[in-house]
């Protein structure tokens, strides 16, 4: 088989969709409804979503990567007429939904953080441990890339956001290591970056369960595509973007976006716009996270409307 095909043939077997029951479960898709994934990726929970809305249901599904929205649209040929799939980023939600003449979602599924996609193709710069240019732009069409914010940001600046973003406790090493290493030249790839923070932690961090540079790639990956910030744009936007009766559900893998998505929901919930569905959230099974590790860190909240 060509060598493409074969990765994309892997990609397609191994996405399995984090929590795929429990997020059928919350969110509750029926025949008729128009639901948004936000983060169709390549496509695993749509494929599952949408026979849940046949004869007379809409999927409205959502992708910032070139790459995954190809492979969802081959995916998901089946279910063209009732599935619209866009390049885009959900935090534009309520003027795509404007501009398909959609006045409200009856469902709305985020399942954020990296696709295995992403991760495996060495030239999008997402894996310290593949040679690849410090890019991490999951958009291409975006300008920035990793390698702006690696070699331009000044170190106190690297610092805050590795401690923040990355919640790295040798930030302030780490900074410093990579200002010293931009005498000699800008920094260009994955595995030069990652043996960079290698050598900057203390000898003991060197050989833990994560590799040194998970939280420093972590921490880029967020910053370069401001996933924090379409959350909290998104999260605002919640209220309008809902049917009364309609649900969202966000699976989040970061304690940050975890903690964004519990305050909005908390709030709302006391404003009487919507009831939290999850009062704790719901986890993957063990059975789930020895099948795929991804789901590890996973954390499902949801919520309806009134
Ligand atoms: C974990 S994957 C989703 C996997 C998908 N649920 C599936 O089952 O195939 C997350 C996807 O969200 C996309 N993404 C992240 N932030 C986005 C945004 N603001 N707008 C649109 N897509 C986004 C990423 O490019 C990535 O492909």
């Amino acid at each position: 088989m060509h060598a493409v095909l074969m990765s994309e043939a892997a990609a397609l077997q191994w996405h399995q969709p984090v929590m795929g029951a429990e997020v059928l479960e919350a969110l509750n898709p029926r025949p008729g409804a128009t639901v948004v994934d936000g983060t169709v990726g390549t496509g695993g929970h749509s494929l599952m979503i949408l026979p849940r809305l046949l004869p007379d249901g809409r999927l409205v599904g959502i992708e910032r990567d070139q790459d995954a929205l190809e492979l969802a649209r081959k995916r998901l040929a089946d279910f063209e007429p009732q599935a619209t799939l866009l390049h885009g980023n959900y935090r534009r939600l309520p003027a795509i939904l404007q501009e398909l003449g959609i006045p409200r979602a009856d469902g709305l599924l985020l399942d954020l953080g990296i696709s295995s996609l992403q991760v495996d193709r060495a030239e999008r710069g997402f894996s310290f441990s593949r040679e690849g240019p410090l890019d991490m732009r999951m958009d291409r069409e975006q300008e920035e890339t990793a390698e702006a914010v690696v070699n331009e940001l000044a170190a106190d600046e690297l610092a805050l956001l590795l401690e923040t973003l990355g919640e790295e406790r040798f930030a302030r090493r780490i900074a410093r290591a990579i200002v010293r290493a931009r005498e000699d030249g800008r920094l260009t790839t994955t595995t030069q970056l990652a043996r960079v923070v290698a050598g900057a932690v203390p000898p003991a961090a060197r050989h833990g369960r994560l590799h040194p540079a998970t939280r420093t790639f972590q921490a880029l990956r967020m910053a370069v595509n401001d996933e924090l910030g379409a959350l909290e744009t998104l999260l605002g936007h919640l209220d309008a973007v809902l049917s009364p009766g309609g649900r969202a559900v966000i699976i989040t893998f970061h304690s940050l976006e975890d903690r964004l998505v519990k305050r909005a929901f908390l709030s709302g919930a006391r404003e009487r716009r919507w009831t939290v569905l999850t009062k704790k959230p719901a986890r993957p099974s063990a059975e789930e996270v020895a099948r795929n590790p991804r789901a590890r860190s996973a954390k499902l909240r949801a919520i309806e409307k009134r």
